[in-house]
């Protein structure tokens, strides 16, 4: 029999189907729960409007109610032949209830099916991303407190620059993920607007009542405009692929410093035995492939924005099929990303700090200017102590005093761990 929702009585060559459904017989799934939030919102809208009878909402309703119980018991499937998650639960309804079943897509299109589900869908994709960042945030934020006076070297083009510390590094990764918060919120606003009623993006005849359907979606308010509706598929996407591939770059980059520092020359953190990996050929090798793929993951997280953008640079106003493949893009990326945050809260909580880095003669030269600021604060003038450090490096003279007291926000001696705190949790109480 055929199944597709817009059978006219032929039907269509399997290879097409095949390459036209895709993965969304897959991907969908993950939408199911919210096609049901939406289809509910929907009728009840249309009761209100006068296209349904409040019988057929009452036979409806509970309907519809079982399948999203058997959803959330992961007995929902979309079945071979059925197109996407639309045409299955449609397909469920008039199996079920019959004729009643065909009213719910009176002033639908599954343009602004898919729309509505994705924006859901992606609402809480994002606040479960903000979750995850609060965890490693915190997690970020107890070490810096912990290894707060564990000096480390800071480098400039790779070179030893100035005395940093363990509380710094930490700290500044958890203040860089309040700025990557600020992606996560912005794109949660722009996916919180509800597309229902732009049908196939162009309204419909009907008079829908769209902010029925938003207060009862909990949308923050409706994309008005039912073109501008159908357009913020795309920009959705674009908005969530670059919320995530801001966090991805802050991990990506702290994955980095943790295989650098593991290594042999740095040897500034460790981690218990059983958190590393081997070579089937060194005896000795206990290598950093945790965060190597988290390195690798978070880079690739990072081309998202610049993939949806080409899939979607200057396709025609209106739907077109090609929107489709962002769910491929998209779907995996918010998991992964997910799944990269609680990996690196994980390792973190066993990672060990080498003590007294600085004792090292290797590191003399950090102390350079310690040693000029404390000239200055004795009355010479800068550029004649910068000469008079500088001379004594340049003749194998200079003899550090390895005194480190930096007081100001933000430094060593006063990281302001509790105001980056504050902000965090500002930025955070506008999603969670
Ligand atoms: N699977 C489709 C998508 O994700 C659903 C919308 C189909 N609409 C259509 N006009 N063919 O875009």
């Amino acid at each position: 029999m055929a199944k597709q929702l817009w059978n006219k009585g032929f039907e269509p060559d399997q290879l097409i189907e095949n390459f036209t459904v895709g993965k969304d017989r897959e991907l969908d799934l993950r939408l199911a729960r919210y096609d049901v939030q939406g289809s509910m919102a929907h009728i009840r809208m249309l009761r209100k409007i006068g296209l349904l009878t409040e019988e057929e909402l009452s036979l409806l309703l509970p309907a519809l109610q079982e399948i999203a119980d058997s959803i959330e018991r992961g007995e929902f499937t979309i079945e071979d032949g059925v197109e996407d998650v639309h045409s299955q639960v449609e397909f469920l309804l008039t199996s079920r209830l019959g004729d009643v079943g065909k009213k719910i897509h009176s002033g639908r299109s599954r343009n602004d099916q898919v729309l509505v589900d994705l924006k859901l869908f992606f609402r809480d994709e994002l606040r479960d991303i903000a979750k995850a960042v609060d965890r490693l945030f915190n997690c970020l934020q107890d070490l810096s407190e912990k290894h707060r006076d564990k000096l480390m070297p800071g480098y400039t083009h790779l070179q030893i620059a100035m005395p940093s510390s363990f509380g710094l590094w930490f700290g500044a990764y958890a203040e860089s993920l309040a700025d990557d918060m600020q992606m996560v919120v912005a794109a949660y606003n722009i996916a919180n607007q509800n597309p229902l009623g732009s049908a196939a993006g162009y309204g419909s005849s009907f008079p829908l009542d769209r902010e029925l359907t938003t207060e009862l979606l909990d949308f923050a308010k409706p994309h008005y405009n039912v073109v501008a509706a159908q357009m913020s598929r795309g920009k959705t996407e674009r908005a969530v692929a670059s919320a995530v591939a801001a966090v991805a770059s802050t991990l990506g980059h702290l994955a980095m410093d943790v295989c650098m520092w593991m290594c042999n020359n740095f040897g500034f953190v460790s981690f218990p035995d059983e958190l590393t990996t081997g070579s089937s050929i060194m005896p000795h090798k206990k290598n950093p492939d945790v965060f190597e793929i988290m390195r690798g993951k978070c880079n690739r997280l990072q081309s998202l924005p610049n993939e949806l953008t080409i899939l979607t640079a200057n396709l025609p106003l209106g739907y077109n099929r090609d929107l489709q493949l962002m769910k491929d893009i998209v779907f995996p990326a918010t998991t992964e990303l997910i799944e990269c945050i609680d990996m690196a809260c994980f390792m973190l909580g066993q990672i060990r700090i080498k003590d007294g880095i600085l004792d090292d003669s290797l590191y003399d030269y950090i102390f350079t200017v310690e040693d000029v600021n404390r000239l200055v604060l004795d009355g010479v003038p800068f550029r004649d102590a910068y000469r008079k450090v500088g001379m004594e490096v340049q003749n194998g003279q200079y003899h550090p005093t390895r005194n480190v007291n930096h007081t100001h926000l933000g430094s060593i001696g006063n990281p302001a761990n509790d105001r980056i705190a504050s902000k965090m949790k500002e930025i955070m109480s506008r999603i969670l």
